[in-house]
């Protein structure tokens, strides 16, 4: 059984999915053990309390520096055992550090469709934003292994979106939240736990 940690700075869809797969069997051979948030009142912590899930909230500028932010979110991985991180909606970025810590072993959902729209700067509204001026007709998102380029680890899954005339960053953002990254973490973390991947 693998001791999963979810890393949040948000409103916590996609960890509710993921709680909802676990809920449904879907991730049979993971735990989710942890939910660390990046800064405290986000409502990604309300989920996890629901669902009793331990919480942390683990805030870059409450550290001096950033070796003490890596010791601190170090520690509390090793506390809890931790065997996966699962990047959800995660805004901080991680250093390499953490990332060595965690070979092949951290996933990111990215909302578009990797190497469109991604890498420094694209993140949230923005992604959906870039898709809709360069006026793409399909998007999606894609779960990737997280390494030391950001958004540039190896692709685990993508699922294309259509992308229609009267979006959008909005409604393009719920669709593609709705019809691919609630679909593509949980089973990206269910064939981690499986050990497909
Ligand atoms: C959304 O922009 C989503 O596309 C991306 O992270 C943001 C918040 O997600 N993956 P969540 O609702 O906090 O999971």
């Amino acid at each position: 059984m693998l001791r999963i940690a979810v890393l949040v700075s948000g409103g916590g869809t996609n960890l509710q999915a993921i709680i909802d797969a676990k809920a449904t069997g879907r991730i049979e051979n993971g735990a989710l053990a942890l939910v660390v948030a990046s800064r405290p009142g986000i409502f990604a912590l309300e989920r996890a309390k629901k669902a009793d899930i331990p919480t942390a909230v683990v805030r870059r500028k409450d550290f001096a520096d950033q070796d003490a932010f890596d010791q601190a979110l170090l520690g509390l991985l090793a506390d809890y055992q931790i065997d996966l991180v699962v990047l959800a909606g995660y805004l901080t970025i991680l250093s390499p550090t953490v990332i060595r810590a965690y070979p092949r072993r951290i996933l990111n959902i990215h909302p578009s469709l990797i190497p469109s729209f991604c890498g420094e700067g694209f993140y949230g509204l923005k992604v959906h934003q870039a898709a809709l001026e360069k006026g793409v007709k399909v998007t999606g998102a894609t779960v990737h292994f997280v390494n030391e380029i950001p958004d540039g680890g190896e692709i685990l899954l993508q699922k294309a979106v259509e992308v229609q005339a009267d979006d959008t960053p909005e409604t393009l953002q719920r669709r593609v939240m709705e019809q691919a990254e609630w679909q593509l973490l949980p089973l990206a973390i269910e064939m981690c736990c499986d050990g497909l991947a």
